[in-house]
């Protein structure tokens, strides 16, 4: 729904105990209200999501954080100052009254402030915090508009609000604060270089732990149906002959006529293009019951760290050459 009222009205579901999925500037999250437990319950049950994944907290103003958290740590703050409203999540020590189903019984949580006016009025208005993760079935893509949402969980939730597709199109950069340094838990639309300009070098959590702090950090993880291995780049793809393939390339490429498909990210080669496209681009690849997907790789630089986290966790850290020693 795109009606102004609509807003009032999923404020009033929210309030009421349900479930209503709504546009932020990076995805679309499927919220509840946080104080709420079987409200949240709801949003667990309709993305199948394992009950020990936590959920972010979404607040409208700074000023909301002091009543959810212990302390403020100063380079919090200073990252929330600089970066909100916007695409960075912080992870701090949590206050008593916040409920176990969001936290995952965590003695922390996770907390931003979206940039984006319909997020931003559905929380003033619902007067409450929303808990909400990104408004797709566990373990796949996260949706980048309300068609999307709709496909796969239109049955599910109360009401969808209609925003258009959301401008940053990857996920928000967590960054926890419970160590004496602080460590980035997962790369997204705040750049690790916009972040180490603030407050310094910060820890970066390795992509394959054995007990994963965020399940985001999964090695397989915001993935589609189709397999997708990685680094193309020009490699030879004699192996999968006779397979039907689609390129997803970064930007515009001559190679299209060996490819079932080609989906470009950015023409011009703009990285926040590509993570605009991202992923919507290997949604359409998904719906064509393609063999294969084959991705490039691009620079871990700026946006692009967060780019290929994604694509390495939708492959399952599948390249091209471990590819073909599995066979
Ligand atoms: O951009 C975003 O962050 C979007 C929009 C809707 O805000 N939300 C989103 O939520 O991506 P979700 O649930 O799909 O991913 C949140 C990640 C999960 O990997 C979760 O494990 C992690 O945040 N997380 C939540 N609370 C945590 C905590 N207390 N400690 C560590 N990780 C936490
Ligand atoms: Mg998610």
């Amino acid at each position: 729904m795109r009606d102004p009222r609509a807003i009032l009205q999923a404020a009033k579901i929210i309030r009421h105990g349900g479930i209503v999925a709504f546009p932020t500037e990076t995805v679309y999250g499927l919220g509840a209200d946080a104080f709420n437990p079987l409200a949240v319950a709801r949003i667990f049950e309709a993305k199948r999501r394992p009950y020990f994944d936590p959920l972010i907290v979404h607040v409208a103003n700074p000023a909301d954080v002091k009543k959810l958290v212990e302390e403020i740590p100063s380079n919090a703050k200073k990252l929330t100052e600089r970066f909100w409203p916007g695409p960075l999540t912080v992870v701090l020590f949590k206050e008593e009254n916040i409920p176990d189903i969001v936290t995952a019984g965590l003695p922390t949580v996770a907390i931003r402030m979206p940039n984006h006016p319909m997020a931003l009025s559905l929380i003033i208005e619902s007067k409450c915090p929303i808990a909400a993760p990104s408004a797709n079935p566990f373990g796949y893509l996260s949706p980048t508009t309300a068609e999307h949402v709709r496909e796969q969980l239109g049955d599910q939730v109360d009401l969808i609000l209609d925003g258009g597709p959301c401008p940053v199109g990857v996920e928000s950069t967590i960054v926890s604060f419970l160590e004496e340094k602080p460590r980035l838990l997962r790369p997204g639309g705040v750049s690790l270089e916009e972040i180490e300009s603030i407050i310094g070098k910060v820890k970066i959590s390795p992509i394959e732990e054995e007990r994963p702090s965020a399940p985001g950090m999964l090695p397989k993880h915001y993935a589609p149906r189709t397999p997708i291995v990685l680094d193309w780049n020009g490699k030879n793809l004699d192996i999968y002959k006779g397979k039907k393939i689609g390129l997803l390339a970064f930007q515009e490429t001559k190679n299209h006529l060996k490819f079932h498909s080609v989906e470009v990210l950015s023409k011009k080669g703009d990285i926040r293009e590509a993570a605009a496209n991202l992923f919507g681009a290997i949604r359409r690849m998904d719906a064509l019951n393609l063999d294969l997907i084959v991705a490039e790789t691009i620079p871990e630089i700026g946006l692009g760290r967060a780019i290929m986290d994604r694509l390495r966790r939708a492959s399952g850290n599948q390249f091209i050459d471990s590819s073909l020693r599995s066979e």
